[in-house]
């Protein structure tokens, strides 16, 4: 959602904030803002994107300050909601991540004290209330006002007269990046990337009193210590690498992600001896995500269901949350790319009550989901900066791959079939890469509709899923995922000439249903275009277009036809000139519910 950083230390805080918020931006992107103290506090803020607040921001001075990327949800993007907030004197100002959900009580009370609030933003009390406790000590201050509000936060505050960034956490992520003479503050290490690999993940309930050499951190009053890391992931990592979008080159990735993840392939294993025991105690499985993840749960279903046979229930965290007592002899599964999900979170914390064992698949080290879960599997994807998933929904799936291939008790020549397979996805992957102008070539014939099916069975019905949501997102061309079978059920109404359908099919027991379904749909006028593996002699007689894919193991059929949809979507999108890293309204992260 936001994102937020600060710095303090003995270079000019500007640049660095700008820099870090840069790296920021695909948290969230409508407003931005920073506030420097030097003699005094200045506050510069707009809505825009960081590269315009930056060509247009005088120079501040000040060595220490704090900054915000804001992705609405009190109050429209504005100057005046835009962050960093202050206090009626100007001299305390604060950036803030999450939802104070008692702000409006608090607002209410503060302006019958005298406050005046400048902003809609539930975060304007934060600021007010530090104020109203201050008494020449910032820290004391904080812990005070943490007193007064409910919700979740990631919190950094600065004062004029001290030098230092008082920061807090509940919910929302918050790491300290150490340097020599000066130390950050930021939502997520990509951040922090260019200035540090050293980093402190805050827990839950830690309040953070930072100077330009000094660390000092306490919970519940006692001061605490909290381990320090290096972070695996290069500053090249997050850098375009000359691509044209982040989001292109994160599909280029994806056959370094799938041979990473076979080559962590030993350590994973010690995880599948942790949910092979979990599966022989429990007597279902439920795997929860949100968005794209939840279309790698619903592979995931597949996989458990084929590899391991036993029942699972894959769904939506935000329904899960709301429905159906859990069963305590139930395994769990949680899928979350950036570990900070509301939802998922929420899944997890109602798995864990219920006496589940929790196992979280996730590509972010000490995020909020590998805290909460009894058991963490990391995905191998690095940091992913485009806000449409793309290689870490395939390292989610080799992840499922892997450990269900470790866990199984298939039939020896059947796994070494499957073995086999795996290995070979890298190659198979790069190869579907290798086709990109001629998916360009489609992509470009697909851009010209305003709406359009993705449909498919089995295996690839949340391939259909996941091609459409990825069309959609980032191109704005209204797209249906189906499970072909159900297109008859209603959606018929909406075939015509100008709505085509994107038929996924694999050699597997689905096969011959999807061509009758190409016959149906081809029969109401709808253009098809059908992703089929190579050498394939039927399908071109019946579809308007074929896009091929190398041949793979059916169960491995969805890694192949992800990317080529990615690619579909993607130069969809370019055609359009829509902005493919920062879709409209979309945040990466998505910490509320
Ligand atoms: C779509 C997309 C989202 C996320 C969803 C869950 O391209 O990126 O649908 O998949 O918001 O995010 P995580 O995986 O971080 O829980």
């Amino acid at each position: 959602m936001c994102g937020i950083v600060g710095y303090i230390g003995d270079k000019l805080a500007q640049p660095v904030l700008f820099n870090c918020l840069a790296r920021l931006e695909y948290r969230g992107y409508d407003s931005c803002g920073i506030a420097l103290k030097g003699s005094r506090l200045r506050v510069y803020k707009d809505v825009g994107g960081v590269k315009e607040l930056e060509r247009t921001a005088p120079l501040l001075e000040g060595t220490a300050g704090i900054g915000h990327n804001r992705w609405a949800t009190h109050g429209e993007p504005s100057q005046a909601n835009a962050h960093p907030h202050c206090d009626c004197s100007g001299n305390i100002a604060v950036v803030h991540n999450g939802i104070i959900s008692n702000f409006q009580q608090l607002r209410q009370q503060l302006t019958a004290e005298g406050h005046r609030f400048a902003s809609q933003t539930d975060t304007e009390v934060i600021p007010h209330l530090i104020e109203k406790y201050y008494q020449g000590n910032l820290e004391a201050a904080v812990i005070m006002v943490l007193g007064d509000i409910k919700g979740s936060y990631a919190i950094i505050a600065l004062v004029v007269g001290e030098d230092k960034l008082v920061v807090a956490r509940k919910g929302s992520p918050l790491i300290i990046g150490l340097g020599d003479r000066d130390n950050l503050v930021a939502s997520d290490v990509t951040a922090v990337l260019d200035y540090t690999d050293r980093v402190i993940y805050l827990e839950d309930g830690d309040i953070g009193v930072i100077t330009a050499n000094s660390v000092r951190v306490t919970n519940g009053g006692t001061e605490v210590s909290r381990q320090e890391s290096r972070v695996r992931w290069m500053v090249e990592d997050a850098q375009k690498g000359g691509y044209e979008h982040f989001m292109l080159k994160e599909i280029h990735e994806q056959p370094r992600v799938i041979r990473d993840t076979l080559i962590g392939w030993g350590s994973l294993a010690e995880s599948a001896v942790d949910l092979a025991a979990m599966c022989r105690e429990a007597e279902s499985m439920v795997m929860l995500a949100c968005g794209t993840s939840y279309h790698a749960a619903l592979i995931g279903k597949h996989i458990v269901e084929e590899l391991i046979g036993i029942r699972v229930r894959a769904e939506p965290a935000s329904e899960f949350n709301y429905c159906h007592p859990v069963l305590a002899k139930t395994a769990a599964m949680v899928i979350t790319q950036s570990g900070e999900t509301a939802d998922t979170l929420k899944a997890t914390q109602k798995l864990k009550a219920a006496g589940c064992k929790v196992l979280a698949i996730t590509n972010v080290m000490g995020s909020s989901a590998s805290r909460l879960a009894d058991y963490t599997v990391y995905t191998r994807a690095g940091p992913e900066i485009g806000v449409a998933a793309t290689k870490s929904f395939m390292a989610q799936l080799m992840v499922l791959y892997c450990l269900m291939l470790s866990s199984t008790d298939a039939k020896a020549s059947r796994l070494a079939d499957l073995m086999a397979g795996v290995r070979q996805l890298p190659e198979k992957a790069q190869q579907v890469l290798n086709n990109e102008s001629r998916i360009e070539e489609y992509a470009h014939h697909l851009s010209g509709y305003d709406n359009a099916f993705f449909i498919g069975r089995g295996v690839n019905f949340p391939i259909a899923l996941e091609g459409a949501l990825k069309l959609k997102e980032i191109s704005y061309i209204h797209a249906e995922g189906y499970a072909a079978g159900e297109l008859k059920h209603g959606p018929f109404a909406l075939l015509r000439k100008e709505t085509p359908v994107i038929a996924i099919l694999a050699h597997d027991n689905t096969y011959e249903a999807m061509l009758s379904n190409i016959k149906e749909v081809k029969a109401r006028q709808s253009p098809v275009i059908a992703l089929v593996e190579e050498g394939d002699k039927t399908v071109g007689k019946l579809a308007d277009y074929v896009i091929t894919v190398p041949q793979v193991a059916p169960l491995f059929s969805p890694v192949v036809n992800t990317v080529a949809l990615q690619l579909l979507a993607y130069y969809a999108a370019r055609e359009r000139g829509c902005p493919i890293d920062t879709p409209r309204n979309l945040a990466k992260s998505v910490t509320v519910e």
